[in-house]
């Protein structure tokens, strides 16, 4: 166990319309009574001002989704680091599975927007993860200790950051890895940060995603070097984050 403070943080994509926003309401009613986990919910550019309002002095953190490298400029559709902790954000998922297959994005791409979630004094959330050809192929480690290399940046030794493992395979199909799956890639992070970064690679998060549900929570959060979860379709529903976030804490 690496005693880090768990973080369970949901990721929205792209769902979540103005009648969403009471959801969003009764999971800060039902995070009142937790205490020992961090959350943050990531909600779509269009309702994060107003999430950002509503979740204000609630102990739900406010997340972006993505956000571009720049800090302003002619980049039509792109929002930046700055402008997530313009509206009080505290996290920035930066390299999700559905970036790198559907918009391209490189490590080096991944590498450079965690550096601007750190220099807008943000926590970037760094996601890597496989593809089922790739496990398939006994390439798990291969890819997944590329992508941490190449996505984290000399910057983040000094910094706050959190590393999401994402299987692409497990995400929105109900499919889990077994906890020993789990157990391997989490311990190969913690080595490959500890080995980079050192004393500081210890005080690093390592969230599991990928189908994480109120029924595999519990299960999941007790794999060594599990820090938390990255929830998608899960964080989606008050009822479902609440008790995946209570398995955590
Ligand atoms: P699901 O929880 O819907 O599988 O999504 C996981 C994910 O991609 C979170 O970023």
């Amino acid at each position: 166990m690496s005693g880090l403070t768990k973080l369970v943080a949901g990721n929205w994509k792209m769902n979540g319309f103005s009648a969403s926003l009471g959801e969003l309401k009764a999971m800060i009613e039902g995070a009142k009574t937790l205490s020992g986990v961090d959350l943050a919910i990531c909600p779509p550019a269009t309702l994060a001002a107003q999430a950002g309002w509503t979740l204000k002095d609630s102990t739900i953190a406010l997340g972006g989704q993505d956000c571009h490298a720049e800090k302003t400029g002619a980049f039509t559709g792109d929002v930046s680091a700055e402008m997530w902790a313009d509206i009080g954000a505290k996290y920035v998922i930066v390299g999700h599975s559905e970036r790198r297959a559907m918009h391209g994005e490189t490590d080096a791409v991944v590498s450079a927007k965690a550096s601007a979630v750190l220099r807008a004094g943000l926590t970037p959330i760094i996601c890597v993860g496989e593809t089922l050809a790739e496990r398939d192929a006994d390439k798990t480690v291969e890819v997944v200790s590329s992508q941490l290399a190449g996505s984290v940046p000399e910057a983040a030794g000094k910094a706050s950051f959190v590393v999401a493992y994402e299987p692409v395979w497990a995400i929105g199909t109900g499919r889990t890895p077994t906890t020993a799956q789990v157990a391997e890639v989490h311990a190969m992070l913690r080595q490959a940060l500890e080995k980079r970064f050192g004393a500081h690679g210890r005080t690093i998060r390592l969230l599991y995603g990928g189908s994480v549900k109120p029924d595999n929570a519990r299960e999941l959060m007790s794999v060594p070097d599990v820090d938390g979860a990255l929830v998608g379709g899960a964080s989606l529903k008050s009822a479902d984050f609440l008790a995946i976030a209570r398995a955590a804490a």
